[in-house]
């Protein structure tokens, strides 16, 4: 494919798709006997999503949510959601899907909110994780891959909006 930029491939598609089922496989398992709650935080996480659900093998409802987070002084963050979750999840286990773990700030807040309106518990499930980036206290309960401090794209993740739909992750060339 003709693209904007020079990609170097670093998972090809059947790398992805081989983890995303041992992920689905994992969930499965963990949640027998239960339903399982999604949440994929758009826009990045929507195209994981699509392949996750079908990799679990158990009753799903799922959902999206849109937020943008500002960090003041304090630590903590405030969420402002443009796009809300209308779920009735009281009580219950939210898987929160994303992406990419980056500094972890914005999963941190959607998390912290999730738990005060009554999630019972919130698992995050992303696609990438940077652990090196990690500035909030926060962990993957499930990740496909985790990888170096590089700029991504593909396979949900953007560079200004493109290459959301390459079906492979690739480092961009700047
Ligand atoms: P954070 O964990 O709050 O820093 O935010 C993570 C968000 O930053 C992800 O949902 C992505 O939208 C974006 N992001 C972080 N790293 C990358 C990358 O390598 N490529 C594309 N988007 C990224
Ligand atoms: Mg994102």
């Amino acid at each position: 494919m003709e693209q904007k930029n020079k990609i170097e491939v670093m998972l090809t598609r059947e790398q992805i798709a081989e983890k995303v089922r041992e992920v689905g496989a994992r969930i499965t398992e963990d949640f027998r006997g239960k339903e399982v709650l999604m949440i994929g935080v758009l826009k990045g996480s929507f195209v994981f999503m699509a392949d996750l659900v079908r990799a679990v093998d158990l009753p799903v409802k799922i959902d999206f949510i849109s937020a943008k987070s500002y960090f003041g002084t304090t630590s903590s963050g405030v969420v402002d959601v443009k796009m809300d979750t209308h779920l009735e999840f009281a009580g219950k286990t939210i898987m929160l899907v994303e992406d990419i773990l980056d500094t972890g700030k914005t999963l941190s807040v959607l998390k912290q909110m999730l738990l005060t309106r009554g999630a019972a518990d919130v698992k995050i499930v992303t696609f990438l994780d940077k652990p090196a980036r990690r500035t909030a206290d926060i962990s993957a309960d499930y990740c496909c891959y985790k990888i170096e401090d590089r700029f991504v794209v593909g396979y949900g993740l953007d560079y200004n909006e493109d290459y959301r739909n390459l079906d492979y992750v690739g480092e961009v060339i700047l």
